[in-house]
């Protein structure tokens, strides 16, 4: 969830014209990253910046190499991008490339955690803890999945009042798919993760507005700006503020928020504000991403029309006729399905991950044009390190034809260890070149995406339900294209327009 901070890097990028004319001596000693210092012509650039990192980005990689470092505003940031041995060292070590720095930073811009929440180190630990080991379990994560799929199949389902009446879908009704996923799943998640008590429904408005508008509250727009988003946040944390100080309600919902709750009790901070800014970070972590990683998932396959007959046919394959259900431990598990959706996240994430330096550092990095050869560099105490996902994710040497969609990309092969689209899923014998660490929709290390083997069961429950209960036509020639720098690396991309399609709900279930 927190990949969002490096936006801060945006206003850096708006304040370093004003800092360069400061234009201290600095130089990057021969051990030290290339440092991209921003002399005058840079100014051009930083503009440029400002709205889109990512072309300059691309060039300095290509001009520079693996690991490089930016100057701005009067601090370092150096970039990562050496999927072969840097990341995995930013990652693993992270004692010395620490993300709480980054969290902290966010928990105050985009939550309103409470000052003495936020710097009880502890207290952030324990909760860390508490949600790792929690959505770990595979026994928690089936218990929320079948809760999961009851929840989604009440808002699909003949009866439902949601289809027949908000919705009123016909005979072949138009609908902007992404909204009418974003409102099922929102709902359908909330109440399986948070518990049947929890405000979902209520929440939705004033949650999806506050969502919409997170790049200004990282940004730090006053609230002229962005009076809505503002207002939006405050009704959300109210609303969470008194769920969660009610202890009847809050006791009746899920098991895995009662555990924080309990938490929260132990050490004593058991007020209306240290409640709801948690628990908006929470809703946020579970949601931001999940959602519209759903929406891709359904949009590409439905998109389609060979592949969705053959995921059509799967999901026969996986109906229980005596039970009536679906073998979900077999879908959640299909190598197929599991392709699809790790190439989905590997197509629509712009995941940033923020490493605070704590101390003088070396490390190690393979040379981007001979990669059997690495240097090491020196990285000094007080800077920061970044890795930007869309620097790997759609690299052409790290994932061919990289900006677009294969299904079957990341389908094992056990035939060949050269799989022409992931040719460095395995480490290479002859150059001894090591598994490339390309794919990171998750980030890495102690702060790796907790949620990861949730989102794959969120995905695959609704892509199996609405393809159950509708045949769905596109209606958009398209996709539609994924937002440019509206995320700004800060997560999911959601898409930039409307993806319309015909539903038409089936007279016959898909096995008669
Ligand atoms: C496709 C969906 C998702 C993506 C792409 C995603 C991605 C991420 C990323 C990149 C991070 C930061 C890791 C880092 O800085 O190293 C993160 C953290 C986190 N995610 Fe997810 N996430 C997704 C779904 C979920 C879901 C469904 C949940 C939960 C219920 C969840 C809960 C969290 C939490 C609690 C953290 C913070 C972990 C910490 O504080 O150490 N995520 N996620
Ligand atoms: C729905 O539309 C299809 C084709 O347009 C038609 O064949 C079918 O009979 C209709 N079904 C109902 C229940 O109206
Ligand atoms: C605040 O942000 C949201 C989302 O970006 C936007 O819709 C709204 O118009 C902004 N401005 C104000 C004044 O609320
Ligand atoms: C944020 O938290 C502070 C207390 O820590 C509280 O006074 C303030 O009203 C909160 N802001 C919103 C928008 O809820
Ligand atoms: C991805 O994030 C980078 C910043 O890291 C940004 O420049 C780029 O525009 C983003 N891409 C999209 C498609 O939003």
């Amino acid at each position: 969830m927190m990949d969002l901070w490096h936006t801060l890097v945006s206003i850096l990028f708006i304040l370093a014209p004003v800092f360069l004319y400061h234009n201290v001596a600095l130089r990057s000693t021969s051990a030290e990253p290339p440092l991209i210092k921003g002399r005058l012509p840079f100014i051009g650039v930083a503009l440029n910046f400002v709205s889109d990192p990512q072309p300059l980005l691309e060039k300095m990689r290509a001009k520079l190499g693996w690991i490089y470092t930016l100057y701005l505003g009067g601090r370092r940031m150096t970039i990562v991008s050496d999927p072969v041995l840097g990341i995995r060292q930013v990652y693993s070590q992270g004692r010395i490339f620490d993300a709480g720095e980054f969290f902290r930073y966010l928990n105050i811009k985009l939550f309103n955690y409470t000052e003495r929440i936020n710097s009880n180190s502890e207290f952030q630990e324990a909760l860390v803890r508490h949600v790792i080991t929690y959505l770990s379990s595979p026994a928690n994560i089936d218990a929320i999945a079948k809760d999961l799929q009851a929840e989604y199949r009440v808002l699909v389902d003949e009866n439902s009042p949601f289809c027949n009446d908000d919705y009123t879908l016909q005979n072949g009704t138009t609908v902007d798919l992404y909204g009418f996923a974003r409102k099922t799943m929102y709902v359908s998640a909330a109440y399986a993760v948070f518990g049947k008590s929890f405000p979902a429904d209520s929440l939705y408005r004033n949650y999806i507005n506050f969502e919409d508008s997170l790049l200004r509250f990282i940004k730090g727009y006053p609230y002229v700006f962005n009076r809505s988003g503002q207002d939006a946040r405050k009704a959300v944390l109210a609303d969470l503020g008194d769920f969660f100080i009610d202890q009847e309600k809050a006791s009746r919902s899920s098991p895995f928020i009662t555990g924080i709750s309990a938490l929260f009790d132990k050490f004593g901070y058991m007020t209306r504000e240290d409640l709801s800014g948690y628990f908006l970070s929470i809703v946020f972590a579970s949601k931001s991403n999940s959602i519209p990683i759903a929406f891709w998932y359904l949009a590409f396959i439905v998109h389609d029309p060979e592949f969705k007959a053959e995921i059509i046919e799967l999901i026969k394959k996986n109906y229980v006729k005596e039970t009536k259900d679906f073998d979900w431990k077999a879908l959640y598990s299909d190598p197929l399905l599991n392709s699809a959706f790790k190439e989905t996240t590997r197509l629509a994430s712009n995941i940033t991950s923020g490493r605070a330096i704590t101390r003088d550092a070396m490390i190690k990095v393979a040379d981007s044009k001979d990669r059997t050869k690495s240097k090491e560099y020196y990285l000094r105490k007080g800077d920061s390190v970044l890795i930007l996902s869309s620097l790997t994710h759609w690299d052409p040497d790290a994932f061919p034809d990289p900006m677009a969609w294969h299904a079957r990309r990341f389908l094992p092969d056990s035939s060949s260890s050269s799989n022409p689209l992931v040719p460095h899923e395995h480490a290479d014998k002859d150059t001894k070149e090591p598994q490339w660490r390309a794919y990171i929709p998750w980030g890495g290390g102690g702060h790796m995406c907790p949620g990861r083997h949730l989102a794959i069961v969120e995905a695959v429950t609704q892509l199996v339900y609405m393809l159950w209960y509708f045949d769905i036509e596109p209606v958009s020639k398209t996709v539609p294209k994924m937002k440019v720098g509206e995320n700004y690396g800060g997560g999911v991309l959601k898409p930039a327009s409307a993806y319309t399609v015909k539903i038409r709900r089936r007279s016959e279930p898909l096995v008669s």
